[in-house]
């Protein structure tokens, strides 16, 4: 037996489908059976046989039922393709890369197959495998699927391929004449096993964080995940290739590309390296000082003499394209404190005919995590009847700068 831990067995079993057609000896053969009869079943009925076939001829005609029904699923996806974008997908995929095609092809060139059997009897406690099981449907299979699994990850220790495969169950009762097995049992799957054609790489999966629900189900973290189409990532979503700007941009013409573009921020770019962030807001936020600075005609002048860098978040938070989109909305959360405080204040300016030209908001100084207090410039609102209007929403009381409408 090899060193290979079982950690690295685990995370490195992969589907083998190319194999160097090097003969296996029986040892091998056997360290995987011996492997298999250690794995749980419904009861400790252990209600499995495995069939092993080294016989070219047998090999033949089970490869001859395997690219059957491999054809058969083939043209089953091929006509979902027309109204499902995912069989699409499949089918695009299988077009670029015809590893299936080659496989069901030459499937009989593989040393050996080993086909584990589920004897129906023993699990219904008595002759008749028709008779309704003791345990549940999910125990039928779930009686063979662990020794299943012990035969592929023995093969992965070993240095042997090894891939689970079904295709030939559509064709189960031809299988089972052509070897003999009889009608009580049922095969479960047919393994074929060599040496492996190609290397074993580190298993491709979503990570298990997407996939836990503690202390029961999270329908949030559920609807990040598209059946089918495994956990949207912000790749799905973020908008590719955005307009940017570059620290030294001045203030004016970044806020003409924003408008022009309708955008509300803009990422900043020095050298191809994301150094920052320039907002709709920080671009108000430029403008508020009430006293124009001196030399200047009037303050709307500063966004012709400050640049980006001036008054960009630096350093801005990042997330990766293959983050998923539960994580964006975690960080975002996080980084967003003041975020419903200012929704509802919003709300209740635009519910008063208030034209909020900018919003402003300053943490809490005994706790910097929390935004409390904001200043809000508005045109077309009268503060005398504004201020006891948010105080009967309930609304914290924000500094109110009022300004003639459309100057902003
Ligand atoms: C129930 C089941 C049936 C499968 N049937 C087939 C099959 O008929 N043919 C095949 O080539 N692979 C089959 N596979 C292998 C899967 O395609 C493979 O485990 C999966 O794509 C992951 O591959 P990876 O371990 O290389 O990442 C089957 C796997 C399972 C669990």
């Amino acid at each position: 037996m090899s060193e290979m831990s079982l950690h690295e067995a685990i995370h490195t079993q992969r589907a083998i489908r190319q194999f160097t057609g090097e003969p296996v000896p029986e040892e091998d053969i056997q360290a995987l059976l011996d492997a298999a009869v250690c794995a749980p079943s419904g009861g400790n009925r252990q209600p499995w046989h495995f069939v092993v076939v080294r016989d070219p001829g047998l090999k033949a005609k089970l490869r001859e039922l395997y690219h059957r029904s491999w054809n058969a699923y083939k043209e089953k996806v091929a006509e979902m393709a027309r109204t499902r974008a995912e069989a699409a997908a499949t089918l695009e995929r299988w077009k670029k890369n015809p590893a299936g095609d080659h496989f069901a092809a030459e499937l009989d060139k593989i040393p050996v197959f080993i086909i584990p059997c589920l004897d129906m009897r023993v699990l219904s406690f008595g002759d008749d495998p028709e008779a309704p099981s003791v345990m549940t449907t999910n125990s039928v299979y779930a009686s063979i699927y662990p020794a299943v699994q012990n035969i592929l990850l023995t093969a992965r220790a070993r240095g042997l391929g090894a891939v689970l495969t079904t295709l030939h169950c559509r064709y189960e009762d031809e299988a089972k004449r052509l070897l003999g097995i009889p009608a009580y049992l049922r095969t479960a799957c047919l393994i074929p096993v060599g040496r492996p054609g190609a290397r074993y790489g580190k298993t491709r999966r979503v990570p298990a964080a997407e996939r836990t629900h503690k202390d029961g189900w999270n329908s949030a973290l559920a609807a990040t995940y598209e059946p089918g189409r495994g956990i949207l990532r912000v790749a799905d979503r973020m908008a590719r290739n955005p307009v940017t700007c570059s620290p030294d941009t001045l203030v004016y013409d970044a806020q003409a590309v924003m408008r022009e573009g309708h955008f509300g921020r803009l990422p900043v770019v020095e050298e191809g390296r994301l150094v920052g962030v320039v907002t709709d807001r920080d671009i108000r936020t430029a403008l508020l000082p009430p006293e124009v600075p001196k030399g200047l005609k009037d303050r709307f002048d500063l966004l012709l003499v400050r640049r980006v860098k001036d008054i960009m978040t630096k350093n801005p938070v990042t997330i990766g394209p293959g983050d998923s989109i539960e994580q964006a909305a975690d960080v975002l959360k996080a980084r967003k404190p003041g975020g419903e405080g200012v929704v509802a204040l919003l709300k209740a300016l635009e519910e008063e005919g208030a034209e909020v030209l900018s919003v402003v908001s300053d943490p809490d100084p005994s706790d910097p995590a929390n935004f409390v207090h904001y200043t809000v410039r508005v045109a077309r609102a009268d503060p005398k009847t504004l201020i006891p209007f948010l105080e009967r929403k309930g609304i914290p009381r924000p500094e109110i700068l009022l300004e003639e409408a459309g100057k902003g």
